[in-house]
């Protein structure tokens, strides 16, 4: 899956090689080694179609004339202190979207949807499915976010919210109907690299149209100096997903994770932002529910020798968003969910990462989380290397922080948890201070 090839320069793990320093003080990378890490797509999975053998194959992606490049063009870039500016999930945070509770709707229960949600939530998806979520839960959920947006403030953070939108109204393309799901989780949408915003081709039929409730705010960065990039838009017809997803037992899913197999077919390419997590170079993706290989493809061949990306896999039956399963929050550190193990761990062990299992989720079962597993409270949100966004209610977590020396700014998320995300998937990262390091 992940290839990590030594040619020079050290294990980097928490201490950071700052490209800056490198640049200024002209050094050839040091000696001793230096990764090259190689992403390739798994042996037993199907290339997409129309996707080259040669393409999914291994590649090498550094070489120091690229990086002194990329050195200069960081610079440059970080001279015109662009609005959109983030390398990574920690780094402090200046500037973040906050979604919104308000429009969240109940998305149809289509099969993408069937496969990504629990059984014991279907008669309530079957019932409810493209009306509006319960308004009482809205109510307690819409008054949690919009604390939570009052603590940023505080931090001196500056918040940006989604239109709100009437995600109820029906669409019609040529190949399918939906209605809208929500604003709510900006995580899922917008990819931040840098100084470049990607809004991402999502893969469910009511997450469509989902990028318009942030464009206002993506044609104001676009202004201001952002890059501004929309993959191709997926077609979304019935190619798209696996018409004969098992979907009873939970055996039967296990077991076509194993084999790379998903809802979602190669027709097209497919990802969800979510699925994605940054570490500065070095980016991290999972294939899951909503994000395809070919979908994985279009990123690293848009990304070039500007990012090393790699392809991780968990032991996972339904993966859909790596944030509660592989969440990066510190320069070589790392939560990873013990119920999700990591395939490619030792990779991240040679080079000197801490890993971190998190304590079992406090959610009790009676709480309603409709589109998620309670992982959501390792879902947190890094406000700087130090201090952690974490749900008050989840004290075990809570105390693993603390333990860490990192300190915890406690707020409480419980009913916006239901709609699918915790901390980090309720919002996205618009500008961190820092530049783009190697961490890996
Ligand atoms: N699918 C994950 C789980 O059930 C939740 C991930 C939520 N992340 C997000 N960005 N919406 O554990």
């Amino acid at each position: 899956m992940l290839g990590v090839r030594s040619l020079r320069g050290g294990c980097r793990g928490r201490e950071a090689v700052r490209i800056f320093s490198r640049m200024f003080q002209r050094l050839a990378p040091s000696g001793g080694r230096q990764l090259t890490v190689s992403s390739h797509m798994s042996s037993s999975a199907h290339p997409a179609p129309g996707v080259a053998e040669a393409d999914v194959a291994e590649q090498s992606i550094e070489s120091s004339s690229n990086y002194a490049h990329e050195t200069r063009a960081v610079n440059s870039m970080a001279r015109r202190q662009c609005p959109v500016w983030s390398h990574n999930e920690w780094d402090p945070l200046e500037e973040v979207i906050v979604g919104r509770v308000e429009g969240a709707m109940v998305p149809p229960f289509s099969t993408e949807v069937k496969a990504n949600t629990y059984q014991y939530h279907w008669d309530f998806f079957e019932k409810n499915g493209g009306k509006a979520f319960p308004a009482k839960h809205l109510e307690l959920a819409h008054e949690e976010v919009e604390e939570f947006v009052r603590i940023l403030e505080a931090e001196g953070i500056t918040v940006r919210r989604p239109e709100i939108c009437d995600f109820s109204k029906e669409y019609v393309t040529p190949d399918f109907r939906s209605s809208g799901l929500y604003s709510a989780m900006p995580r899922d949408v917008l990819l931040v690299l840098g100084d470049e915003i990607i809004e991402c081709p999502m893969a469910w039929r009511s997450r469509f149209f989902e990028f318009r409730a942030f464009r206002p705010l993506v044609r104001e960065y676009f202004k201001q100096g952002a890059r501004w990039t929309t993959p191709p838009k997926p077609l979304m017809n019935d190619e798209l997903y696996e018409q004969n997803y098992p979907m009873d037992t939970v055996e039967d899913r296990h077991h076509l994770a194993a084999e790379g197999k998903f809802i979602t077919t190669e027709y097209e390419p497919c990802f969800d932002a979510a699925d994605f997590i940054r570490a500065g170079k070095d980016i991290f993706v999972q294939r899951s529910q909503v994000t395809n290989k070919f979908g994985i493809e279009w990123m690293r061949r848009h990304l070039g020798d500007r990012y090393r990306l790699h392809v991780l896999s968990f032991d996972d039956p339904n993966p859909m968003h790596i944030d509660a399963t592989f969440n990066i929050i510190g320069p070589g550190l790392v939560l990873s969910n013990p119920d999700r193990p990591c395939h490619q761990i030792e990779h991240f062990k040679k080079a000197g990462w801490t890993i971190i299992k998190p304590p079992a989720p406090a959610m009790p079962d009676s709480h309603p989380l409709w589109m998620s597993s309670k992982w959501l409270s390792m879902n947190v949100l890094m406000l700087d290397p130090k201090r952690v966004v974490v749900d008050s209610n989840e004290v075990p977590t809570i105390k693993m922080f603390e333990k860490l020396g990192i300190e915890c700014v406690k707020v409480s998320l419980r009913f916006a948890n239901s709609l699918g995300g915790g901390f980090h998937c309720w919002t996205s990262d618009i500008r961190r201070r820092g530049i783009l390091e190697t961490y890996f």
